[in-house]
């Protein structure tokens, strides 16, 4: 039986991620569950963030669901980002984040960005000399082929799966290799030249590339032009809050950390919202998402597909929280997901 490791976190993570194990428990009956802790409160408590038995029960578990913590504004010693600590410690390179929906105008979105989560901007090589403060960009041959792999399977899978739903003869898998090599030429030009070299490797794959800036105006434009998105770190980053918000927003966004081993962490892409946490309000489909991804990759494929379905019908009720202007709880919501799956 596949065991998941649920580290729920500070603020909506203590809210959300109970509500996800309810949907995983009713959607699918042979997982059993173990909970870790991590955050800021288990900071306080422990003076770790991510303590070692946490480690373990990640790198022991079949797949890790994770909710979000609080970081301090203010360097705090001893103090580090659990999920960085996690993405890191566990070579999680890859961070797909999936946008399914419409836009407030009724445009449909269905793409699925794929962020290298290892380096570029985020490579934590930051130093002041002076007034002057100097953030490196690392960009190597490695992380950018392994990243471009990913998105080209994806592109394969999600094309299949469409081809299936249809019942159509089989679609071409799109993907999108996303950088700004015009002005970062050395960087995104490495970043490019690698995807490019993979796509290769996969010519069953249509393969375009397009500026960051560009895409953007694309994504708010006419969504619908992308399916897969392969790009770095901070581009990633960026264009998949640009793609959240184009669909609901943060409470409904879904997220999957991969590498190569055999942990992988399952997280909504909000973090713990103080301002809402411990009123009952949060929304939970953000990290009921997140279940269904982690069922993907356990591959009980039916099962997550129920539990996107179950989502789909929650969303298209009255029983909505109040960031997508309804009024009922995490509880309700919940409740609605839960009562379609069982
Ligand atoms: P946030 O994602 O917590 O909140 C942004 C906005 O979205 C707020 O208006 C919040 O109320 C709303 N929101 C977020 N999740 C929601 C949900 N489930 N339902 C309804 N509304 C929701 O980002 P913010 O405010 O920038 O950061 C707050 C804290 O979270 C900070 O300490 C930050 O470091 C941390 N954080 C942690 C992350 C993680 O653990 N992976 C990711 C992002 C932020
Ligand atoms: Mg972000």
């Amino acid at each position: 039986m596949p065991k998941v490791c649920l580290i729920a976190g500070d603020g909506v993570g203590q809210e959300v991620i109970p509500a996800a194990a309810r949907a995983l428990g009713v959607a699918c009956a042979d997982l059993s569950f173990a909970e870790a802790e991590a955050g800021w409160g288990c900071f306080l408590r422990h003076g770790s963030a991510l303590p070692e038995s946490t480690r373990t029960a990640v790198a022991t578990a079949d797949a890790t669901m994770f909710g979000a913590t609080q970081s301090p504004s203010t360097v705090v010693g001893g103090y580090s980002s659990p999920i960085l600590s996690l993405r890191r410690d566990f070579d999680l390179f890859a961070n797909l984040r999936p946008s399914e929906g419409s836009t407030a105008d009724g445009r449909r979105i269905d793409l699925l960005i794929v962020r290298e989560n290892t380096e570029g901007l985020y490579s934590g090589r930051e130093h002041r000399e002076g007034d002057t403060a100097i953030a490196e960009r690392v960009i190597t041959r490695r992380a950018s082929e392994r990243i471009a792999r990913v998105a080209f399977q994806e592109a394969r899978r999600r094309a299949l799966r469409r081809s299936t739903d249809s019942g159509s003869a089989l679609l071409r898998p799109r993907c999108t290799i996303v950088h700004k090599a015009n002005v970062l030429k050395l960087t995104d030009g490495l970043f490019r030249e690698s995807c490019l070299r993979i796509a290769a490797e996969f010519s069953d794959v249509d393969c375009e590339e397009m500026l960051v800036d560009t895409t953007a105006m694309w994504l708010a434009k006419d969504p619908s032009r992308f399916d897969v998105i392969v790009t770095t770190n901070l581009f990633g980053d960026i264009l998949s809050d640009l793609a959240a918000g184009l669909c609901g927003g943060l409470g409904i966004a879904p997220s999957a950390n991969i590498g190569a081993g055999l942990a992988a962490v399952f997280e909504p892409v909000h973090g713990s919202a103080p301002e809402i946490a411990g009123r009952g309000i949060a929304n939970p489909i953000g990290a009921i998402l997140s279940a269904a991804m982690l069922l993907d990759h356990l591959q009980r494929t039916p099962a997550a597909d129920r539990v996107r379905q179950a989502v789909r019908v929650a969303l298209a009720s009255e029983t909505r929280t109040p960031d997508l202007g309804g009024a009922s709880s995490t509880a309700e919501v919940t409740e609605l997901i839960c009562a379609q799956l069982g």
